[in-house]
């Protein structure tokens, strides 16, 4: 029996790999590399000492989904692979709807015939839009602002859907807020294309030298500073929560949403200075007017998942800053290597 994980060579997918790998269980991972780099399936197997198989494949092809079913005993699955750029989700919408609306069915048609129908799905803290109130709690009114979030939204009603339709479904739906960090051993952390858009990444390039200065983007919410508030949670609580709502698929069905922080704010100018103090490094900053489409302050009431899934994030702003900082240090210019060396076996589209 083992459990698939699509887009595991990510980010989070790849934090996520480390945690189930560690507790024992049995991986098949897919993942087309279209933002991510091979090197680090090999840093996971580092890192764990434990094997997996590898497939590079595309959420778009149906028959290489199907494939890997028919070689596999899968029981499970985690589903992180989709774009994430929302920017990008604004200039090209079809992209986004194509590759995470299709890829998801694509997936849940294959899990369906295959009898499979546990499943985690990636969704994110951006399905709700703007918060009328905080903490949010997952009753909240749904109401993504951009294409990508309703990407989110759309894939979450598609699995409500299902579960309608066939009551043997088990779904997790789990609504990040703002992941950050890294592994501590450094090996393995966030390797963002380009001129990084979200806080964490452009502070650490700031620290790195390869970013002049931080642009904070307003200083005029109603915050303890003025600056914007989020609820940053360190990618490893993270990854252990997927473990925790793949416990439970497993055992129940039905579909549930969770979110997934610290149910803690953080402004800007706190997340500079946590930086500053973890790394030793100044980071040079100046004030901008606001981002558009930023709300000032979002983080999240965490309880239900504290309850149901007896998941809380157990790491400090500090560690989320520390381990941030060796993995930019230790990998300057993030996975180098093009070439994988460990088993990827391309299947026939
Ligand atoms: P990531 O881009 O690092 O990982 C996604 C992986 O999916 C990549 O390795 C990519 O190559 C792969 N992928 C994309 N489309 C694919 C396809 N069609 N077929 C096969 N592989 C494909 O992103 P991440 O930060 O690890 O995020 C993982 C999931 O969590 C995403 O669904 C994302 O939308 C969601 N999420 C992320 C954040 C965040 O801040 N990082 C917040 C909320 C939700
Ligand atoms: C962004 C995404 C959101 C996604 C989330 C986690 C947008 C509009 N939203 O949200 O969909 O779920 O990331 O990946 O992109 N900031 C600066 N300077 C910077 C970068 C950010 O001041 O260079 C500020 C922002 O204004 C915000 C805070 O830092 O107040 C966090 O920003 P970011 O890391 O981009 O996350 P979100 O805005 O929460």
């Amino acid at each position: 029996m083992a459990i698939l994980i699509t887009g595991g060579a990510g980010y989070i997918g790849s934090h996520a790999c480390v945690e189930l790998l560690n507790t024992g269980y049995e991986l098949v991972v897919l993942d087309n590399f279209s933002n991510s780099k091979p090197e680090v399936l090999s840093r996971i197997k580092e890192i764990t000492g434990k094997n997996f198989t590898f497939y590079e494949v595309d959420l778009l092809s149906k028959e290489a989904i199907d494939s890997i079913f028919s070689r596999h005993d899968i029981n499970a699955v985690i589903h992180f692979a989709g774009y994430k750029a929302v920017g990008e989700s604004v200039c090209e919408p079809l992209k986004y709807y194509h590759n995470n609306i299709t890829g998801t069915l694509n997936l849940c048609d294959v899990m369906n015939k295959h009898g499979v129908h546990d499943l985690v799905f990636s969704s994110s803290a951006t399905v709700y839009g703007i918060p009328h109130q905080i903490p949010i709690t997952e009753d909240f009114p749904l109401g993504a602002t951009n294409p990508y979030g309703r990407t989110k939204q759309m894939i979450e009603e598609i699995l409500r859907d299902l579960y309608v339709s066939d009551k043997r479904w088990s779904v997790a739906l789990l609504r990040y807020f703002n992941p950050i960090g890294a592994h501590e051993s450094g090996r393995i952390g966030e390797d963002p294309n380009g001129i990084p858009n979200n806080l964490m990444p452009y502070i650490s390039q700031v620290a790195a030298g390869k970013l002049e200065q931080l642009n904070v983007f307003g200083d005029d919410y109603e915050t303890v500073d003025g600056t914007g508030v989020r609820d940053y949670i360190h990618v490893v609580d993270l990854a252990k929560g997927h473990l925790k709502a793949l416990e439970r698929v497993l055992l129940t069905t039905g579909v549930d949403a969770y979110n997934l922080g610290s149910g803690f704010g953080h402004s800007v100018l706190e997340m500079v200075d946590a930086f500053e103090q973890a790394s030793g490094q100044e980071i040079p900053y100046v004030i901008k007017d606001r981002r558009p489409g930023d709300v000032g302050i979002c983080f999240a009431d965490t309880q239900k998942a504290n309850q149901n899934l007896n998941w809380v994030a157990e790491k400090t702003l500090t560690d989320m800053c520390k381990d941030t900082w060796k993995w930019q240090s230790n990998n300057p210019a993030g996975y180098t290597k093009t070439q994988d060396h460990v088993t990827s076996i391309q299947l026939a589209p």
